[in-house]
């Protein structure tokens, strides 16, 4: 019979630590007493070899470079479904029945428009205000008008909040960029769905409706699939630990687009094609880049490349790169970024630096240029990485709030500071 437990052998002790195994066999070390026997904490600075909870939502293998919502590949999902279906299923662990999926359409539409008085919020922000900085404060204040949600967690309202979020983000989005360009806001259509509704409120004006391509809306609608879940990253675990406090929903989730906002988290895609754009402006045709981005003095990455936990070609990435190709022949533009991408791409997978250190394109890489091509401004894409991510951190939230046993998120920390110290008035300081 296989051990079920690691046994350590400290201080001449041998203390016996329960072992778990995930359902895709990944193998945990259970160290939630460690510290009750033995004094000692486990240090892992960056949390890079730290389960923080198990979770049934998403699973990545960074080795196979393998991604599943709910147990589906997402190459699956990217063929075969949408934005939306896939929110459902991420948040409610089942692909919906028609029926179910009709009302939750139906309670998008409902709770599209935010509450009028937010308008001057809006006005309250410069127009130099950067759009994540807007969307999370936005996404906070929803909270102060819905005062139920202060109630804390309650599976019963829990469908109708989770659609208000997931459907007032993109509002609050598209608004966001209209106040910051100067633009009056449109308000979404009933008439129309989730992703071409973005794209009316962000294109649209009052005097002329956009006509929105379906090659736009489909490219979009894939972006925000690919963005919806990505198990325990940076936003993803801020928004289970203000969760973890019985926070509410919007006040989690506004904390998770701002740990989105890093130019190493969610602000890699604007990253990557500020890098393009450098690159471009200088004639070089990525070579110069790659040696400075290998060069640890030189303040530069290759942003869209590596990941902590994909040590192989990222699966977004793949799946991205073609629609990026198909996006710009649809719409016949020819954007020399993408061959400055493509040229980047090529010299770092054959460059022994990124090869030794497993460093591949990530989804970022390649997103940026199709938002580029569809028109939407450099500073919104981390907005669409957010508005995306949405229905991910709903379930994550709702799967801490579900679990009767969640003890609130509260880290151990090895204190490295003085000792002992004196208090000196400040007069003999
Ligand atoms: N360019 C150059 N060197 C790199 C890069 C890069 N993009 N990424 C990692 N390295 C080096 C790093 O310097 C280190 O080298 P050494 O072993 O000599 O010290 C080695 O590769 C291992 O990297 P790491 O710093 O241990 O990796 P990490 O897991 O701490 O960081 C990362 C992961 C994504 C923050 C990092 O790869 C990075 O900064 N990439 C660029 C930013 C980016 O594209 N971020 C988007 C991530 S995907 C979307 C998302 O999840 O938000």
């Amino acid at each position: 019979m296989a051990n079920n437990t690691a046994k350590l052998d400290l201080d001449g002790k041998i203390y016996e630590l329960p072992l778990i195994v995930g359902s895709e066999n990944e193998k945990a070390i259970d160290i939630a007493s460690l510290r009750a026997q033995t004094n000692h904490i486990t240090f892992d600075d960056g949390y890079g070899n730290t389960g923080s909870c198990k979770s049934e939502i998403t699973f990545i293998d960074g080795d196979l470079g393998i991604l599943r919502y709910r147990g589906y590949p997402i190459e699956e999902l990217a063929e075969k479904s949408s934005f939306i279906e896939v929110s459902y299923l991420l948040i409610w662990g089942h692909l919906p029945n028609k029926a179910e999926l009709t009302e939750f359409s139906n309670l998008l539409s409902q709770e599209q428009t935010i509450h009028a008085n937010m308008k001057h919020h809006f006005e309250g922000f410069p127009s130099t205000a950067h759009p994540m900085a807007i969307l999370s404060s936005m996404i906070n204040a929803v909270s102060a008008y819905y005062p139920e949600l202060l109630e804390g967690y309650n599976p019963a309202h829990f469908k109708l909040q989770a659609a208000r979020l997931i459907s007032q983000v993109r509002s609050i989005a598209a608004f966001s960029y209209r106040q910051s360009h100067g633009l009056p806001i449109i308000y979404p259509k009933k008439s129309l769905k989730y992703t071409p509704n973005f794209i009316h409120m962000m294109f649209s004006e009052p005097y002329d409706e956009f006509v929105i391509d379906p090659a736009v809306t489909k490219a979009l609608d894939l972006i925000f699939l690919l963005h919806a879940d990505h198990e325990q990253n940076c936003s993803t675990s801020t928004v289970r630990m203000v969760g973890s406090s019985r926070a509410n929903l919007f006040a989690s989730t506004a904390a998770g687009v701002c740990a989105l906002w890093g130019p190493l988290h969610g602000g890699a895609n604007q990253a990557v094609i500020e890098m393009l754009l450098e690159i471009h402006a200088s004639g070089d045709d990525g070579r110069k880049f790659i040696e400075a981005a290998k060069d640890k003095n030189s303040g530069k990455k290759l942003m869209g490349f590596g990941h902590r936990v994909y040590k192989n070609y990222d699966p977004r990435a793949m799946i991205i790169k073609k629609a990026c190709d198909d996006v710009l022949k649809a719409l016949k533009i020819n954007d020399p970024l993408l061959d400055i991408a493509k040229h980047l791409e090529t010299a770092a997978l054959s460059d022994p630096y990124f090869v030794e250190r497993k460093l591949y394109p990530n989804v970022d890489f390649y997103s940026g240029i199709i938002m580029r091509a569809i028109g939407i401004p450099v500073e919104m894409f981390t907005v669409i990485f957010a508005i995306g991510r949405m229905p991910g951190w709903i379930a994550n939230y709702k799967e801490v709030s579900d679990n009767q046993g969640t003890r609130i998120y509260r880290p151990r920390q090895i204190y490295t500071g003085p000792i002992n110290q004196k208090y000196i008035p400040i007069d003999q300081r």
